[in-house]
């Protein structure tokens, strides 16, 4: 078949002709592949009572929004029109983008053109780093594809819905909260909607690599040799194909051919002498490449490795203090979904600047380029899925759910050195229902990935004057033991470091949270709430009491920056903004992130 030059002028794309138009098995690495942005300026249209999502009428002139239908006689009736609509700049939450969105919660129809010309030898794959919460999209006017889930990426084969010249996606975006969702109704921070991370169209062949993985093996400290374990699938179940991989720095190289699954899997052995391990002290990076047939792809891969022996976590056999800070994925200076590039080094600085060299991602997986920033700077991450308080345990469709998340949080990320701790949980009110359910997560997680640790941040429950009790059946599935405790803020005890507890759990202890907040600029007397002072206090009496915890490995207070909640509502102070953070919304320190960081440098 003829090929037609591939131009790729303003937006032009080849597109390939190919099966399928559901959505797929998650392209790990898809930044990796030739590809076209989606992101700029989409037309928008605000449909409070779903009026777009359903075809009263049969006819090409319906009023399913998905048609980007268009009067064609002059009696026809159309009551919606995108090219006449507002536009908004993608990547982004509606929240911060439209005033009249501050607090709406539910769906905004988005459509964006752009040409193609087809190409038969390849496919095309709509790939979204995130769109929150549940939404649904179409490629000149037929279903692409269906996804649920705010914060992880998916994509979607829409190679056969391509045709030549201009091409319309439209995609429904609901972000109303359910009780059997993940995360569940009630959760303390703002809920962005809307296409929150890149979009883009990635070219890829017939048969391409959807996953791979380089890992180096554990090993004793004196080893001379080291292992590095790389394995890889097809997208498709096909033998015979050629998988190559290597490492030029290391001079490393093998080739492999692909079994009846399609999965190849091997391993690179290297002088320990030769290897540069990765750490927060070098977090060194290897050029990598990874050939399929004639094609091939790169990535930056760091090698190391993480346990924990008794009530200590090793980094590369060296005993670690994880010196911590938990972040929400807002901008920041103000509000609104963090995604680029930039917004994730300016946060990460401030982590930096605050001394520590782990953050706590929380509550939900973030933007890739906040795990790939953080992994060039050296600074070690906890990633979490939204498992958070009140989820529907007994509901079969929210497990499943959980576990997509899950799925996509480490095949997105698996490859990355700095993530050490996969994070199942927050804050989940005991109950056999949800023992099983986290259990269950717990336990899936490590057939996905058995190299990193699994947590989840438990709750205090007993407490009796001065001695505090952990008590959580969920122990027993967690390589680290995590808690938040708020004594001094929702427990009104000023004196914490008078304060013991009792973890009868022999692993390694991480206070997931502490904290209080105070509105920067308001002084006064340290007993009183919301002052810097009150906040400074806090951070001294907690820290004077978490450091005689046994087995402590780190921690990571609640919270970088004052962000976002629609519970926090007292006026002059809140105004809608959890006020915890040691930086407020507008990035001023406040006195209790000089404590903090005087105790890290002081580590
Ligand atoms: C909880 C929860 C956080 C919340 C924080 C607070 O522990 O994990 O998501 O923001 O406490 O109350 O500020």
């Amino acid at each position: 078949m003829k090929k037609i030059l591939i131009a790729v002028l303003t937006g032009v794309l080849c597109a390939g002709y190919a099966y399928g138009q559901s959505e797929l098995p998650l392209l790990q690495n898809a930044r990796a592949y030739e590809g076209t942005t989606l992101n700029g300026d989409w037309n928008y249209i605000v449909d409070v009572q779903e009026e777009g999502y359903y075809d009263y009428r049969m006819n090409p002139t319906s009023s399913g929004f998905f048609r980007n239908a268009k009067p064609r006689r002059p009696e026809d009736l159309i009551e919606y029109d995108f090219d006449k609509s507002p536009t908004m700049k993608i990547p982004s939450d509606w929240n911060t983008q439209d005033d009249r969105l501050f607090f709406y919660e539910g769906t905004v129809w988005f459509k964006r053109s752009f040409l193609a010309v087809p190409i038969t030898d390849y496919r095309t794959l709509l790939y979204f780093g995130a769109v929150n919460y549940d939404c649904h999209v179409w490629v000149n006017g037929r279903k692409a594809g269906h996804h649920i889930g705010g914060f992880t990426p998916f994509n979607l084969d829409i190679s056969d819905l391509l045709r030549e010249g201009e091409n319309t996606i439209i995609v429904k975006v609901d972000n109303k909260r359910h009780a059997e969702d993940v995360p569940t109704q009630i959760f303390d921070w703002w809920n962005y909607g809307g296409i929150t991370r890149d979009v883009m169209l990635v070219k890829v062949g017939p048969v391409y690599l959807q996953d791979y993985s380089l890992q180096l093996q554990k090993a004793d400290a004196k080893a001379k040799d080291r292992e590095i374990s790389f394995s890889a699938k097809l997208n498709k179940a096909e033998a015979g194909h050629t998988v190559k991989v290597s490492i030029p720095e290391l001079k490393l190289e093998q080739q492999l051919t692909t079994d009846a699954e399609g999965k190849v899997s091997g391993t690179l052995k290297v002088k320990a002498k030769n290897l540069q391990l990765w750490s927060p002290n070098n977090p060194k990076l290897y050029d990598v490449q990874l050939t399929l047939d004639a094609s091939t792809i790169a990535d930056e891969i760091g090698f190391r490795t993480i346990e924990t022996r008794g009530k200590q976590i090793l980094l590369n056999n060296e005993t670690v203090f994880l010196k911590g800070i938990s972040i929400h994925e807002e901008k920041p200076n103000g509000g609104g979904r963090a995604n680029s590039v930039e917004d994730a080094r300016t946060l990460l600085s401030w982590a930096k600047e605050l001394g520590c060299n782990f953050v706590r991602l929380a509550h939900y997986p973030h933007n890739e380029n906040m795990i790939r920033e953080a992994e060039r700077m050296g600074i070690m991450v906890w990633s979490e899925i939204p498992c958070y308080w009140t989820i529907a345990w007994t509901n079969p469709g929210t497990y499943d759910n959980a576990k997509q998340q899950l799925t996509d949080m480490i095949t997105r990320d698996h490859n990355r050195a700095n993530i050490i701790i996969w994070s199942i949980a927050n804050e989940t009110p005991h109950s056999d229902e949800r023992d099983t359910f986290l259990g269950n997560l717990a336990e899936y997680a490590r057939t996905l990935d058995s190299t990193r640790l699994i947590s989840m941040a438990m709750e205090v429950t007993g407490a009796s004057n001065y001695v505090n009790r952990l008590n959580d059946n969920m122990n027993k599935y967690v390589d680290v033991v995590s808690f938040n405790e708020y004594i001094g803020w929702y427990r009104d005890v000023n004196d914490a470091a008078k304060m013991s507890w009792e973890i009868p759990y022999d692993k390694p202890v991480i206070i997931s949270e502490f904290g209080g907040g105070a509105k920067y600029g308001l002084h006064g007397p340290a007993n009183q709430r919301w002052t810097e002072e009150f906040q400074e206090n806090l951070y001294k009496e907690n820290l004077a009491m978490i450091e005689k915890i046994e087995g402590l490995s780190g921690t990571t207070p609640w919270i970088l920056k004052d962000f976002r909640s629609p519970r926090r509502v007292l006026p002059e102070i809140q105004d809608y903004y959890n006020r915890k953070g040691l930086f407020s919304d507008k990035g001023e320190k406040k006195k209790a992130f000089y404590i903090l960081k005087q105790w890290y440098d002081s580590k």
